[in-house]
């Protein structure tokens, strides 16, 4: 049975990471005016409450979302991602309808969208969502997140065996984030035989990754693993904000690895890295790394 609950973690600083750069690649999809299909091999949720026991049990967001809830000087890309939760966190009018975030306005910080929810956020309500959440009662929360749009499809099986039967999708355009938890040390080496195979049948498939900053082997080798898979057309970004305890352990930062990224996207990271690191640092050695291997 699986112990990780994404809710004790939710809107930290490897959420911030993760949901900036997913924000600017399905921008970019999006912006092109074709359908896609967005496929979560791990979706989580879908969304999470911040003053819930388990999110308050470490209240990790502290240390993420809530850095930047307030601060008037995010840059663009920044912004945008916090925008998008603070959408998340309007409340429906009398009439049900959420209204829309005015300027200027900023709610209180109450709940945090997962991955899913955020793609639904920005792509057309038309587009194909394929989420895939192992957790029983996780899976129960997102298809209640989801229930009523037959364009999603909310599946309570292994998303890194699921994958190959949602891919090439037609037309054959979509984003694929693959985020597990790395709850069991396996979870790496999946991350490779998922990603080598669907390479295989899907070429094109913009894919994001997403991996912890731990003292193990396994994580320490994961990106170098990647940049094997797919020699060219890859990005890699790693911000380190802390330091791990006194026994070597701890999520002391994170890191996304895209295959197929946005051409832009390198250029938007550099402007909103520096600010990321300065904002959620938990120590002087705060720091980021990009790398890129253009296609
Ligand atoms: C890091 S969380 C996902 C967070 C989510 N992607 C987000 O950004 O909001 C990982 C999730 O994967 C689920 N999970 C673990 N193993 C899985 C598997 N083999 N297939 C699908 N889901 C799995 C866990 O229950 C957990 O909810």
């Amino acid at each position: 049975m699986l112990a990780y609950r994404h809710a004790f973690h939710a809107g930290n600083h490897a959420d911030v990471l993760k949901h900036v750069v997913l924000v600017q690649v399905l921008r970019y999809l999006v912006g092109k005016d074709k359908p896609f299909r967005y496929i979560d091999t791990h979706a989580g949720a879908g969304g999470y409450l911040l003053k819930g026991a388990q999110a308050q049990k470490k209240a990790e967001y502290r240390e993420g979302i809530n850095r930047l809830w307030s601060r008037p000087d995010l840059p663009e890309a920044v912004a945008d991602y916090v925008r998008l939760v603070q959408e998340f966190n309007l409340e429906p009018g009398e009439d049900g309808v959420v209204p829309p975030l005015e300027k200027g306005m900023t709610p209180p910080l109450a709940l945090y969208p997962g991955s899913p929810s955020i793609a639904r956020m920005l792509m057309p309500r038309t587009d194909a969502m394929r989420l895939f959440e192992l957790h029983p009662s996780d899976a129960r929360t997102l298809a209640a997140h989801f229930g009523g749009n037959r364009h999603v499809q909310v599946l309570n099986e292994d998303g890194f065996a699921g994958l190959k039967g949602q891919i090439p999708p037609t037309p054959r355009r979509a984003a694929v984030l693959i985020d597990p938890s790395y709850e069991l040390v396996g979870d790496y080496g999946k991350v490779v035989a998922t990603l080598r195979e669907a390479v295989t049948r899907f070429a094109e498939g913009v894919y994001m990754v997403w991996y912890p900053q731990v003292s193990r082997v396994e994580a320490v080798q994961l990106p170098k693993r990647l940049m094997a898979l797919a020699p060219k057309g890859w990005l890699h970004v790693r911000m380190t904000v802390s330091q791990a305890d006194q026994r070597g352990f701890g999520l002391t930062g994170s890191g996304m690895f895209i295959i197929n990224p946005p051409y832009t996207l390198h250029q938007t990271l550099a402007e909103v890295m520096p600010f990321l690191v300065e904002a959620l640092a938990q120590f002087d050695g705060a720091a980021f790394v990009i790398e890129e291997q253009p296609a």
